[in-house]
């Protein structure tokens, strides 16, 4: 069936993300810094400016519940867009575990026709609290974040103790069948590119794959530094050197990641370079914040309202007409790393990874 939701350059959306709060109880360095060790690091890249203050620690204000979407909102939302093409569903947040009642979320929106993929992308750190109750409800797929496995070099990551719990995790959904799962680590220079070989040993002894994501400049401290991107084909020459890997076709033109399976069979590997190699050509995806904004590309500029609509009681055909315009005006793509880049004001807590 063809997508009633085609933008202007003839790209079909099929692909929805819905972050569902702001809040996390991680503050990874490339989305919510936080800690004096981010702070430092950052510091240490641009240069550290004579008598400097040590950093204090940033403090973050969340949105009013009261501004952010209800599960009624949401599920009417995605019946509008699957009823007019959109197929696949990522929850995420923030820390989507965060919100209260998620189960109920899921068990709608699984029920929602059209919807054939529905997964939900955690740190993993809360997740055993919620994992039975989120299978029952119609969870297909579960994409976990894991930037470290040195318990030292992960708090320097996130901001939080919490190694253990996140492998536990990990376990955990391959008992519970969310296969395949698929493990996010963002890869940034001299903080966690030394762990690129070990991570892929971790992938490859727990049949999970691991998928290593250039560093984008959606940081909350607008700190970031192209230096401090590790490039697909850096990270791909440091791994060869080490595993013997093919190249795997692409399983559909909108896929994020290039991937690769060892040439003994044992496993797939991923990389997702949306900076050195961006993939915006055949993008499928828009996102819906947890206040309700509809943005056609991480990096818009301009929002959507979705929230005031379905809080007039807009009717079905205005939220149609709405979502048909906003995707008729889809950005063409990004342009990081080049002069004319401006970084969006909203961070990945907000827009949805
Ligand atoms: P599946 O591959 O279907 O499991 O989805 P997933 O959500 O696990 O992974 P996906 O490949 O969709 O996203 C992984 C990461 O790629 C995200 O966390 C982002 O960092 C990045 N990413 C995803 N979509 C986009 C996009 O549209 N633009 C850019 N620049 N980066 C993206
Ligand atoms: N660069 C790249 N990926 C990011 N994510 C969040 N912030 C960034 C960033 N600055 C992605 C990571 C994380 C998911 C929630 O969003 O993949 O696991
Ligand atoms: Fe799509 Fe924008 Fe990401 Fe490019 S940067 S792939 S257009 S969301």
């Amino acid at each position: 069936m063809s997508s009633g939701l085609r933008d202007s350059f003839g790209r079909e959306i099929r692909d929805l993300r819905i972050s569902v709060t702001d809040r996390c109880n991680f503050r990874c360095l490339y989305c919510l810094p936080e800690t004096e060790e981010a702070s430092n690091f950052y510091r240490a890249t641009r240069g550290k400016q004579e008598g400097e203050p040590a950093p204090e620690k940033i403090r973050y204000t969340w949105k009013p519940r009261k501004e952010i979407l209800t599960y009624e909102e949401i599920h009417r939302f995605v019946s509008i867009a699957a009823s007019l093409g959109v197929e696949k569903l990522r929850i995420t947040g923030g820390e989507p575990l965060l919100r209260h009642e998620l189960p109920r979320l899921i068990q709608g929106l699984s029920q929602i026709d059209g919807i054939q993929d529905l997964a939900l992308t955690s740190n993993g750190f809360s997740f055993a609290r919620h994992a039975n109750a989120l299978k029952e409800a119609g969870l297909n797929r579960m994409p976990f974040s894991l930037d470290s496995l040195d318990p030292v070099n992960f708090h320097k990551m996130t901001g939080r103790n919490g190694l253990e719990e996140v492998l536990e995790s990990i376990q955990l959904a391959k008992r519970l069948s969310f296969e395949p799962i698929k493990v996010n680590a963002v890869v940034i220079r001299d903080m966690n590119d030394h762990e690129l070989e070990a991570l892929v040993e971790f992938g490859r002894s727990q049949g999970i794959v691991m998928r290593f994501i250039e560093f984008m400049p959606l940081d909350a401290g607008k700190a970031w530094q192209k230096e401090k991107v590790v490039s697909r084909d850096e990270m791909l020459e440091k791994l060869c050197s080490r595993f013997d890997l093919v190249a795997l076709p692409q399983k559909h033109a909108a896929e994020t990641a290039q991937r690769w399976r060892h040439a003994d069979g044992r496993g797939e590997i991923g990389i997702v370079a949306p900076v050195s190699a961006p993939f915006c050509g055949h993008c499928n995806r828009i996102r819906l914040t947890a206040d309700g904004q509809l943005r056609t590309c991480l990096f818009s500029h301009h929002e959507h309202d979705f929230k005031s609509l379905l809080r007039q009681n807009a009717s079905d055909q205005a939220l149609e007409d709405l979502l048909v315009h906003a995707v008729r005006g889809k950005e063409k793509g990004h342009s990081i790393g080049q002069a004319s880049f401006v970084q969006p004001d909203r961070t990945m807590s907000f827009i949805g990874g």
